[in-house]
């Protein structure tokens, strides 16, 4: 960081600052423009105000228990179940109106499921999953993509208290059986299809595979189905653990569970994501923190009210979707739009149509979505009629180019936007600013939330001076209710991944412990936080976290390939895209299907999203004396940078030699 950190700054221009319209009046300013004083000078216990936002069933009596630091627990002693919270509290004042407006890849296809609907639904799915043995604390394990059927299983685990660890279902069936076995769950939940771009695949089959894989025995699969005969090559026979789902809710018709106390403290879910090692970790979010964190945030960064129609065009099965799709909205008892297939199906203009079909109020996408409609054009907007009083990016750094495209062309500068920068880790939003409280500065996530202390450190570990305008690593310096509880059965992983760098981990005063997000990051004069991205071997492809390791493992599980070494290319539309460099075994060719070969393997064992965008074949890779593989040099080379100084290579003729084969000179 510390030779990166001039070069990274030098790239910084000045941007200037967008004053949000007048007529814009957010909730945060409305209820109390001194909501940043009044954290800052009652931390923890203005948290309060957030866990107040929710029905509890028996209320806390501390608000933070620090005492076994950087095992935290939030409003401890308090009980409350989230689906309730979701469902059941707004059912006196609006059960009738919509909680989700889905469409289906057809535009024709269409269902509005009210707040009653998702209560009738709930409670028999609820029923169904305790029908097959389900308890609380057992992690059910989901694969399902952006229907109906999702959110309602996973308030339906929430409901008897079983934490849901959703599986995004763009993952392959190796990714889905490693998550099985990690969660070692014996309920697993999926469909027999749906559709992309109008294709309708069959996605039970990565299911069976996964169930092959898996070393875990999964009893019962809960077999949703997308229309009401089966996928044409789906078939169950009697001695395969599927079950279908609409048998069963057949049999619990009009059945009521009531919703089961949890401790704050209990897991609601797990979210696996990549980290630095080869394996992913299931990052365990609790009930009580969690929901209060996202439920605040929904409302004083979203701005959302009841009354708004909302749209994250996330998906459900990465944490965006689980926070601010899912729990968060619902939680607050908005309408919210989902959609189940692409922006470009069957024309670029259907996520606009769709915004004018239903009046949409808030829109919520990614950097990389934006990018994608820019490069598309003004024209597939032009044609709809809507109006945005609020916008969300999400997932990676906005270059102001594209920020400036979306506040004219899609916010038709009227609309506010909020950078909100967060990680699976952290639950909800840490840094952005909020709503007409501070001037929108493009490319900068802004201030901190209320109550989060982010500070740059050195990577001696020592502090950057506050607002130095020097890039360094973020960390966070107090824990905040929407935090990870731990990582999934291994404490010693959540304590190396997250605390370890720049905390005193001999220490028990919470002063000492200090949570690193893995990313670069300026503190600017203004107080402006700007992200620069990701410092560890993980980067962002699309907004998608992806391992370096995890991809590397991959590439090597192909019997031709002796090593192999990842690097992100910078990447216009999807920010960051994986290169790989290999080197064959003894004898082996360079050849198409070697390619091909590396292509299947990443697709087999993570998913088609991972793709590599390169891979280049070398004789060798560039190492350190001790034998360790320079992925900085391979970065440099892939994004075509000066390669520095290579005198701390073995053998400095390795990266020259790469460099000339992919560049050419
Ligand atoms: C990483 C977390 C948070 C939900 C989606 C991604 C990057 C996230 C921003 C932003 C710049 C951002 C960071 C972070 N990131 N939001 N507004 N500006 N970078 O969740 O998969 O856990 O990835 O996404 O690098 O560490 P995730």
């Amino acid at each position: 960081m510390s030779d990166e950190g001039p070069e990274l700054e030098a790239q910084l221009t000045e941007q200037d600052y967008f004053r949000p319209p007048t007529d814009f009046v957010g909730q945060a300013n409305v209820t109390d423009p001194d909501i940043y004083e009044r954290f800052d000078e009652n931390y923890p216990e203005a948290f309060e105000e957030y866990a107040e936002l929710l029905d509890w069933d028996e209320r806390w009596d501390q608000v933070l228990d620090d005492s076994n630091p950087p095992f935290y627990e939030w409003f401890v002693g308090g009980e409350l179940n989230a689906s309730y919270n979701c469902i059941d509290r707004h059912l006196d004042e609006r059960k009738n109106q919509a909680a989700f407006i889905w469409e289906g890849t057809d535009a024709d296809e269409r269902e509005t499921i009210t707040y009653q609907d998702l209560y009738n639904r709930v409670n028999e799915m609820a029923a169904v999953l305790r029908g097959v043995g389900v308890e609380e604390d057992d992690v059910v394990t989901c694969h399902l993509p952006m229907l109906p059927a999702l959110p309602v299983t996973m308030l339906s685990c929430a409901r008897i208290g079983a934490p849901h660890s959703e599986v995004f279902a763009g993952f392959s069936a190796q990714a889905l059986a490693d998550r099985i076995d990690d969660a070692d769950s014996d309920v697993v939940v999926t469909v027999d299809g749906y559709y992309r771009r109008g294709e309708f695949l069959n996605h039970k089959e990565k299911c069976d595979e996964a169930l092959e894989q898996a070393e875990s025995d999964v009893d019962t699969v809960l077999l949703w189905s997308r229309h009401d005969e089966l996928h044409e090559d789906v078939e169950i026979s009697d001695d395969d653990p599927y079950v279908l789902v609409d048998d069963l809710l057949h049999e619990h018709e009009r059945e009521r569970v009531e919703p089961v106390s949890r401790d704050a403290e209990d897991p609601l879910f797990l979210m696996y994501t990549s980290g630095t090692t080869g394996q992913p970790k299931g990052c365990q979010h609790r009930t009580g923190g969690y929901l209060s964190y996202v439920t605040a945030t929904s409302k004083y960064v979203l701005d959302i009210k009841p009354e708004d129609t909302y749209w994250c065009a996330a998906d459900i099965g990465w944490i965006t979707g689980h926070s601010y799709i899912v729990y968060g909205p619902l939680s607050l008892g908005t309408t919210s739009v989902m959609y189940e297939d692409t922006p470009d199906h069957p024309h670029k203009g259907r996520i606009w149509e769709m915004a004018e079909r239903y009046d949409v109020d808030i829109f919520h996408t990614s950097p990389t979505a934006v990018r994608m409609f820019m490069k598309w054009g003004e024209e597939y907007v032009e044609d709809y009629d809507f109006d945005f009083r609020h916008m969300t990016t999400v997932g990676e750094p906005i270059q102001p180019e594209a920020w400036l495209w979306y506040y004219k062309y899609i916010g038709d500068e009227d609309a506010v936007i909020v950078d909100t920068w967060w990680q699976t880790e952290t639950g909800g939003h840490l840094i952005t600013n909020l709503p007409a409280l501070a001037d929108m500065k493009p490319g900068s996530a802004g201030k901190p939330c209320p109550g989060v202390q982010p500070a740059i450190y050195g990577d001696d570990g020592e502090p950057l001076e506050a607002a130095s305008g020097k890039a360094g690593n973020l960390v966070i310096e107090k824990p905040w209710p929407g935090m990870l509880q731990t990582v999934y059965g291994n404490d010693e992983r959540f304590i190396d991944e997250y605390w370890r760098d720049f905390s005193d981990t001999d220490s028990d005063d919470a002063e000492d412990w200090v949570y690193k997000a893995g990313d670069g990051a300026v503190h600017g004069q203004d107080g402006y936080f700007r992200i620069l991205g990701r410092l560890d071997d993980v980067m962002n492809v699309a907004g998608h976290r992806l391992g370096t390791m995890e991809l590397e493992s991959a590439v090597s599980e192909v019997q031709d390939v002796a090593e192999a070494a990842v690097a992100a290319r910078e990447d216009a539309e999807k920010g960051e895209v994986p290169d790989v460099y290999v080197v064959l075994r003894e004898g082996i060719e360079a050849s198409d299907e070697v390619r091909d070969r590396i292509i299947t393997s990443v697709e087999d064992e993570i998913g088609k999203f991972a793709r590599p965008a390169n891979i280049i074949f070398c004789d060798d890779l560039p190492k350190t004396r001790s034998g360790k593989i320079m992925r900085r040099l391979l970065e440099n080379i892939s994004n075509d940078e000066d390669l520095g100084d290579t005198t701390t290579l073995r053998d400095p003729s390795v990266a020259e030699q790469i460099r000339e084969q992919v560049h050419g000179d």
